[in-house]
């Protein structure tokens, strides 16, 4: 009788896709705070880096970041020596609010962190880091939970990767009535394209972090 199908390819076949489909899926992000990982871009684009290095011993003529300083001094130092400032606002309070709030993301990524925690941002993609960042200039968490930061106007996001895909989460923010008419939500379609697509990218990471519990406890 002849054979359909050889057992050893299919056990073959089955592992290759299992392998890819493992390589693929990004480690969840869900317990990590939002402020953690946008601080890995604010670090970025406010140059820190072009005096500071993340290692521990210094590199060349970059030093490390290894203590904290009182808040007052941090807060002065990140705005003398911040070589853009990110966002113009309109008014005078709000430049203020926003300054306070680089700053508390800039000390949640340096100073909040866990070792195995940074260790997990630093291995982040860039885009990924953008859109966590993105995620807090757009004010989501006014309205929005990820792992137990936030309001709770809407829906928890912290396993919202496992709900929906990037596509879906892209047409959402440029057309939330889309899937909800008449929701709260406002349409960020005003925002470029790459922004959009960045936050896509961090949300699709919200879901269970694998073996977190294995990482963290050290
Ligand atoms: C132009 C160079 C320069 C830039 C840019 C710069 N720093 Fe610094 N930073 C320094 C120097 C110099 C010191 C040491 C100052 C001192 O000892 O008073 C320092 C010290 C620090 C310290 C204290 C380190 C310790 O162990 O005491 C922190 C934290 C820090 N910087 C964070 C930042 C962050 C965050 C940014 C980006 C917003 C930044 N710095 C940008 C030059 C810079
Ligand atoms: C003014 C409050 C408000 C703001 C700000 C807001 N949302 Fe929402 N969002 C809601 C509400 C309410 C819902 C539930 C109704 C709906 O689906 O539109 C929702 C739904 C969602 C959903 C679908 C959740 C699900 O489980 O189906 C996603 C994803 C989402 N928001 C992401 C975001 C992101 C990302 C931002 C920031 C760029 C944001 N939201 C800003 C109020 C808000």
């Amino acid at each position: 009788m002849k054979r359909f199908f050889r057992i050893d390819l299919l056990i073959l076949f089955s592992l290759t896709v299992y392998a890819l489909t493992a390589q693929e899926k990004p480690a969840g992000n869900e317990d990590l705070q939002v402020y953690k990982i946008a601080g890995k871009q604010l670090f970025a684009e406010k140059n820190c880096s072009s005096c500071h290095t993340l290692a521990a011993q210094p590199e060349g003529k970059l030093t490390p970041i290894p203590n904290m300083r009182e808040p007052e001094w941090f807060a002065t130092h990140v705005k003398e020596n911040s070589q853009v400032v990110l966002r113009k606002e309109r008014s005078k309070r709000r430049q203020r609010k926003t300054a306070r709030e680089e700053i508390d993301i800039l000390k949640a990524y340096l100073y909040e962190t866990t070792p195995a925690e940074r260790a997990r941002i630093d291995a982040m993609a860039e885009n990924i880091a953008a859109g966590a960042y993105a995620v807090v200039q757009n004010k989501c968490l006014r309205c929005h939970m990820i792992a137990g930061f936030g309001k709770d106007t809407g829906p928890d996001l912290s396993d919202i990767g496992t709900k929906k895909d990037k596509d879906w989460l892209v047409e959402k923010l440029i057309d939330p009535d889309r899937f909800e008419p008449d929701t709260e939500m406002k349409s960020f379609k005003r925002l470029p394209k790459e922004t959009l697509s960045n936050m896509a990218d961090y949300l699709v990471t919200l879901k269970k972090a694998r073996a977190a519990s294995e990482t963290d406890g050290q």
